[in-house]
């Protein structure tokens, strides 16, 4: 920023949780973070190999056997349903001789049975080896000491999260008020009524960035400003000094569709603030975004497949009783599946202009406290993993 008027801020430790305007400008992570290997390897250890990562919903996996792959940065870890109907993961290696277990993306482990595709070393559905075919017997070898690796899995809201890292703290944790916010939606009880997967090329961080500003919304949503008519003001609505903005929504929406018009019946046990709340984003980091409504739920889980490119599952989730179908679920897709493809575009176009070598870092304006609140999280966090180690 040499010779430059802009000012910035020191870096302040403490994360502030108000939902306040920045009172000056603050600096955005370093340009490199974006684009680094090495960086982003660093990355994956204290972010997404050291926390609850959402991989899946349960309805994925509704009966014992089976199961689903799933890949965190490097790794692959194998979901299933165990025989006590149970939720169980597992490290996706044999423990003969490292090959992979699966190499699809989903199906059934017959007869409650996971055989290794290279020699046929075979596992329960709780990971205890139990069949060597053909391996002459040796005095030393027990059976015990072969188990599948495990994984720490634990579900909420009918999200599916893994933990590969050693002593996983709750999941609690990582959830913060979210249960208590959104126990009326019953999150658990929803169901995919429709699923759509894109690989954006962009890091990981510009998506949850993105996610945490409006600022963007008046020049790059238009469709979503119908609807939503505060955030015309550019994510400044409803900010300390600025309470008494324009309507919320446009008059008469009931729910966040093109044309603000709902087809289902709101969630059963929302009162009727809640019904009234047409908009309700959350964020659980790394990876699980939450756009939540009175009757439906657009959810973003997300995974870093390098360090300039990331997958993205968006899945509409809605009561089962009140599944949308055909014209109706396009209806509930429309909305969210316009302003998820603007918001891809805009990562991609950041993440091509931050190669500039003179780019060293983005600034954040008054209203992206929490895109600030975001990167202090990520400083704090591999700060907290260098003193460790
Ligand atoms: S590597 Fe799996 S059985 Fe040999
Ligand atoms: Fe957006």
């Amino acid at each position: 920023m040499k010779g430059s008027k802009t000012r910035l801020a020191p870096r302040k430790n403490k994360l502030n949780a108000e939902r306040a305007p920045l009172e000056r400008l603050e600096r955005g992570l370093p340009a490199a973070w974006y684009r680094d290997p090495d960086h982003h390897a660093r990355e994956l250890e204290v972010f997404w190999y050291d926390r609850w990562i959402a991989v899946a919903r349960a309805e994925e996996l509704s009966s014992p056997g089976e199961y689903r792959v799933v890949t965190i940065g490097t790794q692959s870890v194998i979901l299933l349903r165990d025989t006590g109907h149970r939720l169980r993961a597992f490290h996706n290696t044999c423990r003969h001789r490292g090959s992979i277990l699966c190499d699809g993306e989903a199906g059934r482990f017959e007869h409650g049975r996971i055989t290794c595709p290279y020699h046929s070393w075979t596992y329960n559905l709780e990971g205890r080896l139990e069949v060597t075919p053909r391996r002459m017997p040796t005095p030393d070898f027990d059976t015990g000491n072969f188990s599948l690796f495990p994984v720490a899995v634990q579900a909420w809201g009918g999200f599916v999260f893994v933990h590969l890292g050693n002593n996983p703290p709750p999941l609690a944790k990582t959830l913060g008020e979210a249960p208590q916010r959104f126990k009326n939606h019953n999150l658990a009880g929803l169901r995919i009524g429709k699923r759509i997967i894109a690989d954006v090329r962009a890091n990981w961080k510009l998506i949850a960035e993105n996610f945490s500003e409006c600022l963007h919304c008046p020049p790059v949503h238009p469709e979503f400003c119908r609807v939503v008519t505060s955030y015309r003001e550019g994510g400044a609505w409803g900010l300390r000094g600025n309470e008494e903005a324009s309507p919320e929504y446009k008059p008469g929406a009931t729910t966040l569709t093109l044309d603000g018009n709902s087809r289902i019946p709101a969630f059963h046990n929302l009162d009727e603030t809640q019904r009234r709340a047409l908009y309700t984003p959350w964020m659980a980091p790394p990876n699980l975004f939450l756009n939540v409504h009175p009757d439906y739920v657009n959810a973003h889980m997300m995974f870093p497949t390098g360090p300039e490119t990331v997958r993205i599952i968006y899945d509409w989730l809605f009561e089962p009783e009140h599944m949308p179908e055909s014209a109706d679920l396009d209806h509930y897709v429309a909305l969210w599946d316009v302003t998820n493809a603007q918001d891809a575009r805009n990562c991609e176009w950041q993440q091509q202009g931050m190669r500039s070598d003179k780019f060293k870092n983005g600034v954040f304006v008054p209203q992206e406290f929490d895109c600030h609140r975001f990167c202090e999280w990520v400083r704090e966090g591999l700060r907290a993993a260098k003193r460790r180690r």
